[in-house]
């Protein structure tokens, strides 16, 4: 029986993908006159700030210290943050508000398992806080693939991992929840094999199916 659903931000309740890599993109240009290429961007999806930076300086073979790595990491939320800062209810994905209201009618406990620090900022701007019983701090967490993020939750309140379930939209977020032993939902347009239910949008998901799934039974 689901107790508590445990929700990513990026790609599962408003798209901010195209934000992050635009502003991966234009410090990448400044700093070092590249273009990255758009096919990089499946891999900085769901992991750290430091960990999607890693992901592009490997792959273009580019090597600098620590202190120069958090300057970047830096400048690019500063980016990040000017892109999202009009953001509104309307970028709220299709369906994510019919999905929250049927979770607070059956009294199932909603929390945000974002590895994004602008997790909170998002959330209130999209109109959102109101259906979120607890947001995770990723800040001394290992990032997804690894479960913290989605153990952290469930153990906010006590829940047993079987009890619980997350959405995702990223391959490392899906091997996350996986990890933490949970159902694990996958949405967006990625294949994620390891999901134990695979949809494109929130809509697809009818009240049946959320029965079933909420009871369990649908593995
Ligand atoms: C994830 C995004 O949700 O948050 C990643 O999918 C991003 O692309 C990560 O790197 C960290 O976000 P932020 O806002 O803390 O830089
Ligand atoms: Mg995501």
């Amino acid at each position: 029986m689901i107790k508590l659903v445990i929700f990513d931000m990026d790609g599962v309740l408003t798209s901010t993908t195209h934000e992050h890599f635009s502003a991966w993109a234009s410090l990448f240009k400044h700093h070092f006159n590249l273009e990255i290429d758009p096919l990089l961007e499946v891999k900085t999806k769901g992991v750290s700030r430091l960990e999607s930076l890693k992901v592009l300086l490997d792959h273009y073979g580019i090597d600098i210290n620590e202190s120069a790595r958090l300057s970047l990491a830096q400048e690019k939320n500063i980016a990040y943050q000017q892109l999202i800062a009009q953001f509104d209810e309307s970028k709220c994905l299709p369906g994510v508000i019919e999905c929250l209201e049927v979770l607070k009618r059956r009294k199932i406990l909603c929390a945000l398992g974002s590895a994004s620090k602008n997790g909170p900022f998002l959330l209130k701007a999209i109109k959102l806080e109101k259906y979120f019983d607890y947001v995770v701090d990723p800040t001394l967490l290992r990032s997804k693939p690894y479960p913290d993020i989605f153990l952290k939750a469930a153990s906010h309140f006590g829940i047993s991992p079987q009890d619980c379930l997350g959405i995702e939209d990223a391959e490392a977020g899906i091997e996350a929840i996986k990890r933490a032993g949970m159902f694990a939902i996958g949405i967006g347009p990625e294949q994620l094999n390891q999901a134990d239910l695979k949809v494109k949008t929130f809509p697809e998901i009818s009240q049946k199916l959320w029965d079933e799934i909420l009871r369990g039974k649908k593995e």
